[in-house]
């Protein structure tokens, strides 16, 4: 397919060339009123971002996409949307194809990341969301080497526009189930497409280097280990290897 992607009923294409973040667009227009469903895409990213303040590697090729969301919950229930934009990435990987997601946002296909997540989002003085901006980068034509990973990624394969389709239709279903039935729903769907519980993974916390038994994601989207001192609950850090 190279023809215009096709979107969900009521949401919007944003279509560019080229841009320097796809996430700093869409805030832009999310901060102007755009509404929910406003996806921005672009062909390729002069200043892609990724967590953790990496470079996101964006040339001609691949999937660069931020989807404007406005959620109307705490600011402190945001972060679930990341877990339910993994989840659609995942729904994309064609069968028979090995999909696995990784804590916190990541989807790894045949165990090559193929996909990341950054959310950004806006809070009110309420403490409410004003709005959040999924931004989705997915390998659809290669593979770029990650400097965070010790291991080679993976590529969807198909073509941009295809696999834009597929996955606005996804986030669109996943937000359905996500307002329906919760997180505790997604918490589920997330785990029994997550490694396999008890085992070893190494967690990078600032300077320190946490090993534990993968045991869990809790209500508030946190990994759990066992560790030899105990089980710890990790809010933000960098999960190493391939492992949950
Ligand atoms: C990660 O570090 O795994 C997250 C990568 C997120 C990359 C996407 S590409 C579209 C959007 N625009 C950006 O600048 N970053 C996100």
């Amino acid at each position: 397919m190279s023809s215009t992607p096709v979107l969900p009923d009521g949401w919007r294409l944003v279509a560019l060339d080229s841009v320097g973040s796809t996430n700093d667009e869409a805030m832009r227009l999310a901060d102007g009123g755009a509404p929910e469903g406003t996806v921005v895409w672009s062909r390729e990213q002069t200043g892609g971002r990724g967590r953790r303040g990496r470079h996101w590697a964006s040339p001609v090729g691949n999937l660069y996409t931020s989807t404007i969301l406005r959620p109307d919950c705490p600011a402190a229930r945001a972060a679930e949307l990341g877990f339910v934009a993994a989840l659609a990435v995942a729904d994309i990987v064609p069968s028979g194809r090995a999909v696995r997601v990784k804590w916190p946002n990541d989807v790894l296909v045949d165990d090559g990341k193929v996909a990341g997540v950054l959310l950004e989002s806006a809070v009110g003085q309420a403490g409410t969301v004003q709005h959040v901006v999924a931004g989705i980068g997915v390998n659809v034509g290669f593979a770029p080497q990650l400097p965070e990973m010790r291991y080679p990624g993976a590529a969807l394969g198909g073509s941009v526009e295809a696999a834009l389709e597929k996955l606005a239709a996804a986030l669109a279903a996943r937000l359905v189930e996500w307002r329906r039935d919760g997180f505790e729903t997604v918490r589920a769907h997330w785990l029994a497409k997550a490694g396999p519980l008890g085992t070893e993974v190494d967690v990078k916390l600032g300077d320190e280097l946490v090993r534990g038994r993968f045991s869990g994601l809790d209500r508030e989207g946190a990994l759990l280990l066992e560790t030899a001192s105990g089980p710890r609950r990790i809010v933000s850090g960098e999960l190493l290897g391939r492992a949950a």
